[in-house]
């Protein structure tokens, strides 16, 4: 059965038994959908095309081809995930981009945080549509469009993010076979295909990666400092009990250096910000209460451990007024 829109009397999925009695009805509904014709997906890694790539590979397996597109601006290890969940454990078809170069050249010297989107969504367009042009007789086009996606571009809030976009030579009919689930409902459908639980519980991360923790004009060097607090930071918060506590938690690296000392030298570099935040919908957040001689332990690593980097400070500004992102 297909839905356009979900059902008023439909029943939550908070359980593993209707997860799998959603996902035996998908993969008939993709099935009858499908055919024998090919899909593409573009799989960001994140839990909604994470959770649509495994229903489309328990339903159809290789009729469906994933692109995954490394922006350069992911996390450390977010690759690599994708490719060992889904190449090598889950045979999929996976086409690997590695567009790092492109995408960093073509954001060199731009400071402004709305250009800045434009250029990484416009050129993730660029290089999907590419590939996408390079497969021959793709009819479909599977997305991890949710519920909520839908509500909210039907209210004005946000664009639907997903659908179009896509340059009109390549018009695909679209396979979504998530749209009427809410968020925790997806979790609850990644667990029961088998996901990795830190693909399927992990902290919300905003399309544009790690560039909008790298305010200004973006450069390889301070974006490796982000990348590299920023695992420190999840590791240790994953030690400590905190990783499924807190709601969204990252590193900024601010486009300034400031004076400090280092092996009895005076060292010239980059400082680093910890964000951490609580909240329920992401309109409005509190600030995590880190303990202190965790932050202290996180403070010692990343001033050890992360090249160029000399000092560490802690946001404690709730939004209001604070964004929870820096730009
Ligand atoms: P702000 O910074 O507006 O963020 O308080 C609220 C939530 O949205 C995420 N965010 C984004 N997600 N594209 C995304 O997909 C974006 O451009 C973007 N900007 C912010 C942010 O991480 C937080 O969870």
């Amino acid at each position: 059965m297909t839905y356009d829109r979900r059902p008023d009397n439909m029943e939550r999925i908070t359980t593993p038994e209707l997860a799998n009695a959603f996902i035996d009805e998908q993969v008939e509904a993709i099935k009858e959908q499908v055919g024998d014709k090919k899909v593409l997906l573009a799989l960001s890694g994140g839990v909604d095309s994470s959770v649509v790539a495994a229903l489309l590979i328990k339903a159809i397996g290789d009729q469906l081809t994933c692109v995954h597109v490394n922006h350069g601006l992911l996390r450390k290890g977010e690759p690599e995930q994708v490719i060992e969940v889904f190449q090598n454990q889950m045979n999929a078809n996976l086409v690997y981009v590695d567009a790092t170069d492109r995408f960093l050249d073509k954001l060199a010297g731009v400071d402004d945080p709305e250009q800045k989107r434009m250029i990484i969504g416009g050129e993730f367009i660029e290089v999907f549509a590419e590939e996408a042009r390079k497969l021959e007789g793709v009819e479909f086009l599977a997305q991890g469009t949710i519920w909520p996606d839908i509500l909210e571009s039907e209210d004005g809030i946000k664009a639907h993010h997903n659908a179009g976009g896509l340059p009109e030579d390549l018009n695909f009919e679209l396979v979504e076979p998530v749209k009427i689930l809410f968020k925790d409902e997806v979790r609850m459908v990644g667990d029961a295909l088998g996901l990795p639980a830190n693909m399927v519980y992990r902290q919300p991360f905003p399309g544009p990666g790690l560039g909008v923790r790298c305010p200004g004009a973006i450069t390889r060097d301070r974006l490796e400092a982000v990348r590299e607090s920023d695992a420190i930071l999840r590791e240790e918060f994953e030690k400590n009990g905190l990783a499924g506590k807190v709601w969204q938690y990252f590193t900024v690296v601010p486009d300034f250096r400031s004076t400090g000392v280092k092996d009895g030298k005076r060292a010239f570099e980059w400082l680093v910000i910890i964000r951490a935040v609580n909240t329920q919908d992401a309109m409005t957040a509190t600030v995590e209460d880190v303990p202190f001689d965790v932050m202290q332990h996180i403070v010692d690593r990343i001033t050890h451990e992360v090249e160029g980097v000399n000092r560490v400070l802690y946001d404690f500004t709730p939004k209001p007024t604070g964004t929870i992102e820096y730009e």
